[in-house]
Formats: C-alpha cells, sequence, structure tokens
C-alpha cells in the first residue's frame, strides 16, 4: 500500500501548494486503489488524495474500505482533512485502520473512528447506508 500510496503522490497535481500526498486504499475485497491531490488553479476546486483514492475505488464496483494510508513529505504529521474523513467515513467502519505515513514509512496508525468521533452518517439518516458487503457486480 505504501508504495503504491509513494507512486501516486509521484504523481499529484499539486504546482499552488506544492504539497504533494498520496493516498492507498484497502477495500475489503482486498483489491488496492491508490491516488494523489489534483489542485486546479481555481483553488477550491482541487481534489484531495483520500477523494481521488475513493473514486477509483467506487467507479472498480468496491464499497468498503478495510484500511487506508495517506503519505505526504514533509516532516509534519499529515492527518485527513476534515472533508476526507467524512469521505472516508461514508464507506469505512469506525474501526478501519488509518496509517499517517512519510517517505521513511508508517508515522502514525489511528483509526477512523478516531479521526472522526460522533459522526454524521448513513446510520444518522437512518439508512443502512452503502451497501457494506457487496461484491463487485458483473455487467449486464
Ligand atoms: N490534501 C490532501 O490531499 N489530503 C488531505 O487530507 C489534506 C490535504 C492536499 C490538498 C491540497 O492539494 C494540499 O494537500 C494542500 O492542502
Amino acid at each position: 500500500m505504501l508504495d503504491l500510496a509513494r507512486r501516486a503522490l509521484a504523481n499529484a497535481h499539486a504546482p499552488y501548494s506544492r504539497f504533494r500526498v498520496g493516498a492507498c486504499l484497502r477495500a475489503a475485497s482486498g483489491r488496492l486503489y491508490a491516488g494523489c491531490n489534483v489542485e486546479n488553479a481555481a483553488y477550491p476546486v482541487g481534489q484531495c488524495a483520500e477523494a481521488t483514492a475513493i473514486g477509483a475505488m467506487v467507479a472498480a464496483g468496491d464499497r468498503e474500505i478495510a484500511e487506508a494510508v495517506v503519505l505526504t513529505e514533509g516532516a509534519e504529521l499529515c492527518a485527513p482533512c476534515g472533508r476526507c474523513r467524512q469521505q472516508l467515513g461514508e464507506f469505512a467502519r469506525p474501526e478501519a485502520r488509518v496509517h499517517l505515513c512519510g517517505p521513511e514509512g508508517v508515522r502514525v496508525t489511528t483509526t477512523l473512528g478516531e479521526l472522526l468521533p460522533l459522526a454524521f452518517g448513513p446510520d444518522t439518516l437512518g439508512r443502512s447506508g452503502a451497501p457494506r458487503r457487496r461484491g463487485r457486480r458483473s455487467p449486464r
């Protein structure tokens, strides 16, 4: 996962912040999905690395994040931003592990539940939310 996050980070489009981020998700199916941040000249339109990876995962048919890696290059520990925590929470259980990494490897391992306590989620709406254990659907 770290290697895929490294490769994604190397492709980050971050000409404005110069802050490159790579992410890799392991779905419950075992498949891995990587992403990088994709900035935009219209700054608020930029997308975080986690969101890119989530988009790839959903497009491929997976719906449950079992584990996540977030990789940055600086000396400071980088935890997912608030928006990313909410986006991860749509597809991850509270116990899903989130590894905060630097070039040298894992710096801190935490969980989605620790990052997003008292979460607003599908349960709040009285729904079961995104299908959690569905496999890939075959095309018709
Ligand atoms: N960024 C991410 O990709 N993920 C996060 O969780 C935090 C921030 C990106 C967004 C922007 O391209 C750059 O880091 C600086 O904020």
